[in-house]
């Protein structure tokens, strides 16, 4: 169950992403034995820190971010003995040979180079690298999000990339694809013959993709003001979920043609642009307000925030996939951060029977619900028309609820961890090819021009809620309502 033994390189190695999720999970790996005991990571990073520092501080982190009990010396230990450091700066080019030379006591093995930096720093480090000999047969490359700004800057990018690392080698990470429960989607839908023939505008209403969060911005609002909830969110997460529940199904499950048939449902995005920009999407922005007592901040009032900022922290959507399986279907998104609560759900509401045969003179829609939560729990819930129990007929929805922790007595994997182990075996099916990155953000380009070319503002909604009312009339034009349980 090892893994090949690999060198990974973490740029970005004192950041908020390798202290709070590389490392845990890398930890996990390492305890669970998948990573093979002559790999070894190694951390880089600008500030100064011996090996020991470092450890120190990584070990700090674990403590305060890994599930109380999960932490244990011992453990530790022996990651911390394969965990070194060294202090780097990626955008000079006169470094790279001092970590050539470390990486050279190993040669003929797979290197992962994680760029868990800022993306203006991608560039530059592949073609430094490049420089050194390090971007041979052996490296594979992983970029975090944000990819870009826009799709001309996403393509700068991506071009110095390609300069020097073939497509293959690149690994384009988007952790929504490495949550159990979106795996778990494409198991549902092509595992099991149920539900294909139902999986299409004859008997689908509309679908519903939700990503909401209690956090605010954290302390990441130098980064989030200049991205907001449609850069942040909708670019990358939101329209994988969505290619992952309308794309047909792949020839084979193999990075090709799994990427073939989600990037078809990009293209087949209906664009939103001039006055649509208004009628079809939502912006918001949070102000300050309350949740269970607690006083929660504005969102301008935020550390590192522009206090006029417009940024969007919500986002809501109509979207429409042109293409004969989908014509008709209203898929709604909706992401934002400060709201009443922890939820990231699809729900597919299919069309009610046709004719009521029970429940005339009742208010009760005769219709089925198939809800698949990813978040806090993770779990497949299809809502059923029963009979409730005494004289009559009258029906009533109940849930065939399968929920994962039970179902499965294991522990869940964290997305990192599952990812990680498909770059070193160079599996790239849950990774974002490049033709995909740039058609989301040709579909998200022209409504964040849309925004910017109205001059309106985002609507407010008070932290702790759950986003602006705006949000609600979007889905009331078609009789249509957020299935939350408020
Ligand atoms: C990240 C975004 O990609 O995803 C964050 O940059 C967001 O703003 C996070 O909070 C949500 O991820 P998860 O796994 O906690 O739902």
């Amino acid at each position: 169950q090892y893994s090949e033994p690999c060198d990974i390189v973490v740029f970005g190695g004192t950041g908020d992403l390798a202290l709070r999720k590389l490392l845990p999970a890398l930890y996990y790996l390492h305890r669970d034995r998948h990573l093979h005991p002559d790999s070894r990571i190694l951390a880089l990073a600008r500030a100064r820190h011996d090996d020991n520092g470092y450890r120190r501080l990584a070990q700090r982190h674990l403590g305060q971010y890994l599930p109380p009990g999960d932490f244990e010396q011992a453990t530790w230990d022996t990651f911390a003995a394969r965990l070194d450091y060294m202090t780097l700066d990626a955008s000079q080019r006169v470094e790279f040979p001092r970590l050539a030379k470390v990486l050279a006591t190993r040669p003929d093995r797979i290197r992962v180079f994680y760029l868990a930096t800022f993306p203006e720093l991608f560039a530059a480090t592949a073609q430094h690298l490049a420089s050194v000999g390090l971007a041979d047969k052996q490296a594979r490359i992983v970029l975090e999000k944000p990819l870009g700004q826009s799709l001309e800057t996403a393509n700068q990018i991506n071009d110095g990339i390609g300069a020097v690392f073939d497509e293959s080698r690149v690994f384009r990470i988007d952790h929504y694809l490495g949550k159990e429960t979106v795996q778990n989607l494409l198991a549902l839908r092509f595992g099991n013959a149920l539900f294909e023939p139902l999986w299409r505008n004859a008997h689908i209403d509309h679908v519903q993709i939700s990503v909401l969060e209690t956090v605010g911005v954290e302390n990441r609002g130098a980064y989030y003001d200049n991205a907001g909830a449609m850069r942040d969110m909708v670019q990358n997460h939101l329209l994988q979920l969505l290619c992952l529940v309308a794309m047909e199904a792949p020839v084979h499950f193999e990075p090709e043609a799994v990427r073939n048939e989600k990037l078809k449902i990009l293209d087949a995005l209906r664009p939103i642009t001039g006055l649509d920009v208004q009628d079809r999407t939502v912006r918001g922005q949070y102000s300050r307000g309350v949740r269970a007592g607690e006083k929660l901040p504005a969102y301008y009032f935020e550390k590192n925030v522009d206090h006029d900022s417009n940024t969007e922290t919500f986002v809501a959507l109509k979207v429409e996939v042109d293409n004969w399986r989908w014509g008709g279907v209203p898929f709604y998104l909706r992401t934002g951060k400060s709201l009443a609560q922890r939820k990231s759900e699809i729900v597919i509401q299919f069309k009610p029977v046709p004719y009521r045969l029970f429940g005339q003179g009742s208010d009760a829609p005769e219709h089925n619900r198939l809800v698949i939560r990813l978040q806090p729990d993770e779990s497949i819930r299809l809502s059923l028309m029963a009979k409730s129990p005494g004289r009559g007929m009258s029906l009533q929805d109940v849930d065939l609820d399968l929920n994962f922790a039970e179902a499965f007595n294991k522990r869940r994997w964290d997305a990192y961890e599952r990812l990680l182990l498909d770059v070193i075996s160079g599996d790239a099916t849950l990774f974002m090819r490049r033709d995909e990155i740039e058609a989301a953000w040709r579909w998200v380009d022209p409504i964040i021009q849309g925004w910017d070319d109205c001059y309106r503002s985002p609507k407010r909604y008070a932290a702790g809620s759950w986003g602006p009312v705006a949000a609600d009339s979007l889905l009331d034009r078609l009789g249509h309502r957020w299935l939350d349980q408020r």
